[in-house]
C-alpha cells in the first residue's frame, strides 16, 4: 500500500516514452506513482522507476475502455492525487477511408474518452480538496488538419481545447490544467501508428523524449496553460495559426502521405 506521506502522480501512458519520462521525472521529484499502460511492458517500467526510491503501483489496462479507467480509480482507491498526468495516446496513419474502423476507433477511445473520463474522475476530487495539478499531452498535430493522419489530429485539437476549458473552469480552485503539445518525437509512436514510410514517421531528428517530458513536467509545476515542447515547433505553432486550414492539410499530406519517405 502506498501511504500518504509522499505526494501522489498518477501517470498513463508511462510504459514507454513521453510518458515514462513524466514518470520518472515525478519519481525523481519525490512522489509516489499509480502508473497505467495497456501491455505488459507497464511491470517492467515499475522496477525501473522503483530505483528512484518511492512507491509505484503498475496497471495493465486498457484505458480506452470505461471499465479500464474505473479499474485505475479503483487502484486509486480515494486516496489524494497531486499531479495526473494523462498521457496515454496512440496514433494511426494512413488515409482515413483505408484506415480499419476497429483501429480508428482505438484511437477516439484511448486519447479522447478514456483521457477524459479519467480526468474528471480524478479532477472532481482535486476540487472538492482544491489542490491538484493536471498535465494533458495534447500535441501541436492538433493545430492542423491532420491528412493522413485525420483521426489522430482530430484527437488531439479535442485535447487541446479541452485543457483550455477545463482550466477556465477551475480558475477559482488551486487545481490547475496545463497542455503538453509536442512535436515529433522520437518515440515507439511512429511505428505503432503504422506510419515509417512517411516523411515525419523517417525523420531522424525528432525530439528526444526526456526533453519533452522536461518540458511538459516543468510547465505542470508551474501551473502553465500549455507548452509546445522545442523551438522549431513553436515555431510551427506560431505559423499554423495564421496559416489556412487548407494550406496546412496540404502540408501535413507532404509529411504523413505513405510513401513521402526518403528512403
Ligand atoms: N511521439 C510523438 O511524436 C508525439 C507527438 C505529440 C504528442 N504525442 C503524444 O504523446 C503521448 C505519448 O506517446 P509517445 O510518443 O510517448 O508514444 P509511445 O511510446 O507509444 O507511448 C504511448 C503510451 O500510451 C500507452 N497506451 C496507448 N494506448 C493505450 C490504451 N488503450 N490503454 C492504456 N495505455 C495505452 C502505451 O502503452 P502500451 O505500450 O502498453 O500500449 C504507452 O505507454 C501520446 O498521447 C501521443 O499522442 C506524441
Amino acid at each position: 500500500m502506498i501511504d500518504d506521506i509522499r505526494p501522489l502522480a498518477v501517470v498513463t501512458g508511462a510504459s514507454s516514452g513521453i510518458g515514462y519520462e513524466l514518470a520518472r521525472l515525478a519519481a525523481e521529484d519525490g512522489y509516489d506513482l499509480v502508473i497505467a499502460a495497456d501491455e505488459p511492458a507497464i511491470v517492467e517500467a515499475k522496477g525501473a522507476l522503483e530505483q528512484h526510491g518511492g512507491k509505484v503501483e503498475a496497471l495493465q489496462v486498457d484505458l480506452s475502455t470505461t471499465d479500464g479507467v474505473d479499474e485505475l480509480v479503483a487502484l486509486i482507491g480515494g486516496r489524494q492525487v497531486d499531479a495526473l498526468m494523462a498521457n496515454a495516446g496512440r496514433g494511426l496513419g494512413h488515409g482515413f477511408l483505408d484506415q480499419d474502423w476497429t483501429q480508428a476507433r482505438l484511437v477516439i477511445d484511448t486519447n479522447v474518452t478514456g483521457t477524459v473520463y479519467l480526468i474528471q474522475q480524478v479532477a472532481r476530487d482535486m476540487r472538492t480538496r482544491d489542490r491538484g495539478r493536471i498535465l494533458i499531452t495534447g500535441s501541436i498535430a492538433g493545430l492542423m488538419p491532420g491528412s493522413f493522419q485525420a483521426i489522430y489530429n482530430g484527437t488531439k485539437a479535442f485535447l487541446d481545447s479541452f485543457a483550455w476549458a477545463l482550466r477556465n473552469e477551475l480558475k477559482d480552485t488551486a487545481v490547475t490544467v496545463s497542455c503538453l503539445m509536442p512535436g515529433p518525437t522520437d518515440t515507439e509512436f511512429f511505428e505503432r501508428a503504422d506510419m515509417l514510410d512517411t516523411k515525419i514517421g523517417s525523420d531522424p531528428k525528432k525530439a528526444d523524449p526526456a526533453d519533452v517530458a522536461l518540458t511538459g513536467y516543468r510547465a505542470m509545476q508551474k501551473g502553465e496553460g500549455d507548452v509546445v515542447a522545442g523551438f522549431k515547433n513553436k515555431l510551427q505553432a506560431a505559423a499554423a495559426a495564421v496559416t489556412p486550414q487548407s494550406v496546412l492539410a496540404e502540408q501535413h499530406r507532404k509529411m504523413a502521405e505513405p510513401g513521402t519517405d526518403q528512403g
